[in-house]
Parts: structure tokens; C-alpha cells; sequence
């Protein structure tokens, strides 16, 4: 018997859709193309800014080529990305939901960053 869709019921026939198989492969391949670029821009010196893991990690590759390869290289870009991404995005979330839940505890993180920031520049 085809397989069907759980959300519509549908075959994947049906519905032209892909296996999730086939969708992660694709995201995979764009994803690689992806790196692929940014790893070509730093190798071309067109990023602008030496003082990049990326950079270092090609520096890297001079030496001891065998252990940086590209692929390691997009694999550990990769991983800072995934996994540096959400879990920071989500973290600033929860934190700006709970000082606006505590304004007196906001107002003191508003004085902090005055007094060691001020108000003519952002924070770096
Ligand atoms: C609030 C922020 C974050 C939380 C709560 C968090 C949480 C975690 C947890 C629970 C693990 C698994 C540790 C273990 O079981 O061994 C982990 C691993 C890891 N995290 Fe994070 N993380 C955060 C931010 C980041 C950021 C910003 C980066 C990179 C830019 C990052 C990169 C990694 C990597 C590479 C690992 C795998 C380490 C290993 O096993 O060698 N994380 N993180």
C-alpha cells in the first residue's frame, strides 16, 4: 500500500512532495553551496576581515592539510552556526521577556550599560 501524508492524507505521489530523506539531502547540498561560497570569499581575501575563524582555519589548512580540509572546515562552520543560532536568539528572548516582567530589575541593567557604555555609542 502507498504511503500517505499524515497531514493530508495524501500519497507522496499524490502530493508531489518529496521524502524527508530527499528534502534534508537538498537542504544539505544548498547548505554546502552555501559554505562553499563564504570559504571561496575568505580564500579570495574578499571578506575584508583577516581575523576570522574562517581565516584561521585556512591558515590551518596550510600547515596541516590532512586535518583541515574544506569539508571540515563547512562542518565546523556549520556547527557554530546550528548550534551558536537558536540558542542565543532564544536566550535574549527569555531574558528581555523577564526584565520587562521585572522593571526594576531592567531599570538596573539600563543604568549599568549607561554608566559603563553611555549613550553615544552601541555596545561592540
Ligand atoms: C544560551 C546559549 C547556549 C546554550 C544554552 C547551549 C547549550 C549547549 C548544550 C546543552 C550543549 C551540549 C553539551 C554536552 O552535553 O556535552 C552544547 C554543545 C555545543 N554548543 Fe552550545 N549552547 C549555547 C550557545 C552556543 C553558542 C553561541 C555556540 C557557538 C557559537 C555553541 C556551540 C556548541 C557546540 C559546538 C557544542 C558541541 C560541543 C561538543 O560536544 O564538543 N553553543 N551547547
Amino acid at each position: 500500500m502507498a504511503k500517505t501524508s499524515v497531514a493530508s492524507g495524501m500519497t507522496r505521489e499524490q502530493s508531489g512532495s518529496k521524502s524527508s530523506s530527499e528534502r534534508l539531502k537538498r537542504v544539505g547540498e544548498e547548505a554546502d553551496v552555501f559554505w562553499e561560497g563564504l570559504l571561496q570569499e575568505h580564500r579570495n581575501g574578499e571578506h575584508g576581515n583577516n581575523d576570522t575563524m574562517i581565516q584561521h582555519l585556512l591558515t590551518l589548512q596550510q600547515s596541516q592539510p590532512q586535518l583541515y580540509t574544506d569539508r571540515i572546515i563547512k562542518g565546523l562552520i556549520q556547527d557554530m552556526i546550528l548550534a551558536g543560532t537558536n540558542t542565543t536568539v532564544l536566550t535574549m528572548e527569555w531574558v528581555l521577556s523577564a526584565l520587562l516582567n521585572h522593571p526594576e530589575i531592567l531599570k538596573k541593567v539600563k543604568d549599568e550599560i549607561d554608566n559603563h557604555i553611555g549613550k553615544d555609542r552601541l555596545l561592540d
